[in-house]
């Protein structure tokens, strides 16, 4: 098969293209390697892939419309994997606009070139973090999600909209994964696990916030690498017999369905810590702070529908998670 990977240079968007190289598959991966975090990092990961014969990198912005017209158009993509984005919560606060060009002019364009290609399946990255205020858990995918409370997350719900009109107006097949704190080896520098990480080695307090009164349902990168790869191959179909009324609203009469993708299994934020000061042999000096504008208190997934039609649910522990991301760390910083 031949796929698109949007973000191949980004955290999670490398591990899918070298786990789908390694599986035989042609991969394109795009990226426009912006600096909101270490260039390097992503250089790093690409000089990691370059190696497969399979994969080819092009350098390009998702909102550059005629660009992304002209790849599809000439790549003629089975499927799409679209995971590039302007991540991050707190960054959202101050530069608002980079959400707008990366996530809403970019997810269009996407969906415009599955548009006029066939392409058979596009799948694209959600966030737990489209849960906002909601308060029940753990967080289902037929719950409620209309208040959001970043504008990051607004932007990612506006993608699940978006992709709902397109699967109904063109029958183009979309899946939305909520992905819940993705953590593991090379991932982001603007992370608390990466953060936290740097500042204990080096010797230098970390910032705990709210004042350590908060959970995460921490998944290992492996487990949402599974998770993407089993769902890319799971092409939702027209459903005449749903409706808004008696249907989830996570599925449709439109070919398009939403899943979360965590471990089930929210961690105390303090606990965290340890399993990282314990993989470290090192002990944290904790500098707690209040709350920080646009997080949440608790996330927590429930992976039941994805259990049923992947027959999957994550399972990596956070000690084991943390202590690959040590070694990872250890190694490729030589400290
Ligand atoms: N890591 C997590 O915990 C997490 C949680 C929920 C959702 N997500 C989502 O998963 C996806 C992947 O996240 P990640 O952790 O790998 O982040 P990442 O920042 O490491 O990767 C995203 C990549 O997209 C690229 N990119 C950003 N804007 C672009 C643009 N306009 N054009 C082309 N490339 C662009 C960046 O350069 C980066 O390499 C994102 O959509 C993110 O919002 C991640």
């Amino acid at each position: 098969m031949k796929y698109l990977v949007t973000g191949a240079a980004g955290f999670i968007g490398f591990h899918v293209t070298q786990k789908l190289c390694a599986q035989g598959h042609q991969v394109v991966g795009i990226d426009n390697l912006n600096d909101y975090y270490d260039v390097s990092l992503k250089h790093a990961r690409l000089k990691e892939l370059a190696p497969f014969d399979s994969f080819r990198f092009i350098q390009l912005d998702l909102a550059d419309r005629e660009g992304i017209a002209t790849l599809f158009a000439q790549e003629k993509f089975d499927r799409v994997i679209h995971l590039a984005a302007q991540a991050g919560v707190r960054y959202s606060i101050d530069n608002p606009m980079a959400y707008a060009d990366s996530n809403l002019i970019g997810h269009l364009t996407i969906l415009e070139g599955c548009r006029h290609n066939n392409v058979e399946h596009l799948v694209y990255a959600s966030s737990s973090s489209v849960y906002g205020l909601n308060n029940k858990t753990p967080f289902s995918t037929s719950d409620s999600i209309d208040h959001p409370i970043s504008l990051y997350a607004a932007t990612k719900k506006s993608n699940e909209l978006m992709s709902h009109t397109y699967s109904h107006l063109y029958d183009i097949p979309t899946t939305g994964l909520r992905f819940f704190t993705v953590y593991g080896p090379w991932g982001r520098p603007d992370m608390a696990l990466f953060k936290f990480t740097k500042a204990i080695v080096e010797g230098n307090p970390i910032d705990i916030y709210n004042h350590g009164d908060m959970q995460r349902d921490f998944t290992y990168i492996d487990d949402i690498v599974e998770g993407i790869l089993r769902i890319q191959a799971i092409v939702p179909e027209k459903n005449a017999d749903w409706s808004v009324e008696t249907g989830s609203a996570s599925m449709s009469s439109a070919p398009y369905k939403v899943f979360n993708i965590g471990n089930g299994n929210p961690v105390k934020l303090l606990d965290f810590v340890e399993s990282l000061e314990t993989s470290l042999g090192m002990k944290a000096q904790k500098n707690f702070m209040p709350m920080q504008a646009g997080d949440v208190y608790q996330t927590y997934a429930d992976v039941e529908d994805l259990y049923q039609i992947a027959n999957y649910k994550p399972s990596v522990s956070v000690p084991d998670g943390v202590s690959h991301f040590v070694d990872w760390y250890k190694d490729f910083y030589n400290v």
